[in-house]
């Protein structure tokens, strides 16, 4: 796996911002005009969402969703006022898109975004546990009101379960001897923040694999842990599909990925998408009846330039992948 994880620094709670990542190619891409309406699935700091909103001025509408409801209330102390009734915020996991976005008079958009992952400020956020260096509870969880916390994980999953969730998720080469350390360790002491399973981690695996560049050694056990805690993946895909649907023809789909199991789902997404008939290829002729439903506006992907990775970091993983609805 390409190692595009985000989640390898802590900064100072007060000082965190989130800078919006490719944003101009985000705008180009989804033409945000006046009277257009979008979704943004991924609220996160509400970026992207301003840069929209601006450009469909003065009467471009905007639904933002965010699993984490601290998310939706930064976002609504900035830019609630601003934008009055054009920006609607709702706390929902985008997999439920499809419900979401029609109950909150968004049946029809011209333009759909994820910005996938994790913000700023979550991985500041002590009491998260996304980020290394925090003290607080491994918790992980987007919306901290569903699910199960990273912690119950590592205190319930048995070895071999471990070890497939770190090899899935993460494409950990070391999988079996971090899981193998994780059971041992918690016979004493349970695995309880942050810093304690990054420090368990570090203790048990090469710092640098080889072919690999350097990267802090629990990168890709906190992106594994992350990823099955949110079920991140399977509502990539429920959020996708419910997407394509709510686009006008000509709509615009855009979406950045920070790491290869992502970009994987979102590139055989799109080209299904652009293909249409799933017919097998030794079938005479088609039999499905599927039509193309989408045109792919960036058929390889677009990377942040150079000059966004030196003042945004956090971009150097980013891949943007766009595509317009189609009449079908
Ligand atoms: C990279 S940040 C988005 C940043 C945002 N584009 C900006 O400019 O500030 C990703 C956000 O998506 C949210 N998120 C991740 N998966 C989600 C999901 N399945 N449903 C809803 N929100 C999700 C996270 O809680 C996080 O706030």
């Amino acid at each position: 796996m390409t190692d595009r994880s985000r989640d390898d620094s802590v900064e100072d709670a007060a000082s965190v911002r989130h800078i919006p990542v490719m944003a101009d190619e985000v705008i180009e891409a989804m033409a945000p005009r006046a009277g257009t309406t979008h979704v943004d699935t991924t609220l996160g700091g509400g970026g992207h969402a301003e840069r929209i909103l601006e450009s469909s001025s003065p009467d471009g509408r905007l639904l933002g969703l965010d699993a984490d409801g601290a998310a939706i209330a930064r976002v609504r102390d900035r830019l609630g006022s601003r934008f009055g009734e054009r920006l609607t915020l709702r706390q929902a996991n985008f997999r439920e898109l499809a419900a979401v976005a029609p109950e909150a008079g968004f049946g029809e958009v011209d333009g759909c975004l994820f910005d996938l992952g994790l913000s700023s400020f979550q991985l500041a956020d002590e009491d998260r546990g996304f980020g290394f260096r925090t003290g607080g509870p491994l918790d992980m969880r987007f919306d901290t009101e569903r699910g199960i916390a990273a912690a119950e994980l590592l205190a319930t999953l048995d070895r071999d379960e471990l070890t497939a969730l770190f090899r899935r998720y993460g494409e950990e080469p070391f999988a079996g001897r971090i899981a193998r350390a994780i059971v041992e360790t918690r016979r004493t002491v349970p695995v309880r923040t942050a810093e304690e399973l990054a420090a368990l981690v570090a203790r048990v695996a090469p710092s640098r694999a080889p072919g690999r560049r350097r990267v802090h050694p629990a990168t890709r056990v906190f992106q594994a842990l992350r990823i099955a805690v949110n079920e991140e993946l399977e509502a990539l895909e429920a959020g996708l599909a419910a997407a394509v649907d709510l686009l006008r023809p000509g709509g615009r789909l855009a979406v950045l990925s920070y790491h290869s199991l992502e970009d994987r789902i979102v590139k055989r997404f799109l080209q299904a998408e652009r293909r249409g008939c799933t017919c097998p290829p030794e079938a005479p002729v088609c039999v499905c009846g599927r039509q193309p439903r989408l045109r792919l506006l960036t058929p390889k992907g677009l990377v942040p330039s150079a000059a966004e990775v030196a003042a945004n970091p956090r971009a150097r993983s980013a891949r943007l992948r766009a595509a317009e609805r189609l009449a079908a």
